[in-house]
């Protein structure tokens, strides 16, 4: 299995994306989750293409583009023109699910497909083998620095389980709560793509790297 960190950069600087992002690529994080929310679907609102488009000249990192947006497939073909490579959406959003993954790979792009934390496992199935990756929300979608859902934990054991049974490899990533201290923990789980915002962005951000890749390239 493939383990790989994608630093979340809500919370980075937004007055220095650009370096920021920089420290977290040069220290060997290989995605970079840019999160994207509409103040419909999450009561936030973060950024849209415009600023995806600006980043993708700065970095050849994967662009791993996490959709909290309602009826994402009205935007599908923007962010795929803006540098995303993996565009995921959430399954809650989209009234047609099956047509949002087919926009996304017409348009030569992985996509991922993500649940909020009171989603059951079980509303992904007839979803496994159509999509590249499976995110599980361990916290809220919407805002960064909250607890780890324990529960959510749960689920990705589900999910991995099931996958396994199916023979199927699909990346599952596994976003919110997630630091130093238990990030073991939900590696334990089954998650392969761990995205981190305030653990990787808070303090020294190519140390923070360096530490939880030492963990999960173990
Ligand atoms: C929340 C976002 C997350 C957020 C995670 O809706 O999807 O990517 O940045 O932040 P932390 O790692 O601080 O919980
Ligand atoms: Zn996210």
């Amino acid at each position: 299995m493939n383990f790989i960190l994608s630093p979340s950069i809500l919370a980075a600087d937004c007055a220095k994306l650009g370096e920021q992002i920089h420290a977290a690529d040069v220290a060997g994080a290989e995605y970079i989750h840019i999160d994207v929310m509409d103040g419909t679907f999450v009561p936030s609102i973060s950024y849209g293409m415009n600023v995806v488009s600006s980043l993708r000249k700065t970095t050849d990192k994967v662009f791993d583009v996490h959709l909290m947006i309602t009826e994402p497939i009205r935007y599908i073909e923007e962010f795929a023109k803006a540098g995303s490579d993996i565009i995921t959406f959430h399954l809650e959003a989209a009234s047609d699910v099956n047509a949002v993954i087919d926009k996304i790979h017409s348009l030569g792009k992985k996509a991922g497909i993500s649940i909020k934390p009171a989603t059951p496992v079980s509303e992904l199935l007839p979803y496994l083998d159509k999509v590249e990756m499976i995110l599980v929300m361990t916290v809220e979608p919407g805002f960064g620095g909250q607890a780890f859902l324990p529960h959510c934990g749960e689920k990705v054991k589900e999910l991995r389980g099931i996958l396994n049974e199916r023979g199927l490899s699909t990346d599952i990533e596994v976003d919110g709560g997630i630091y130093l201290s238990n990030l073991q923990e939900v590696l334990d789980y089954g998650a392969n793509v761990i995205v981190s915002g305030s653990g990787i962005f808070k303090g020294d951000i190519e140390k923070n790297v360096t530490d939880y890749l030492k963990i999960m390239k173990k």
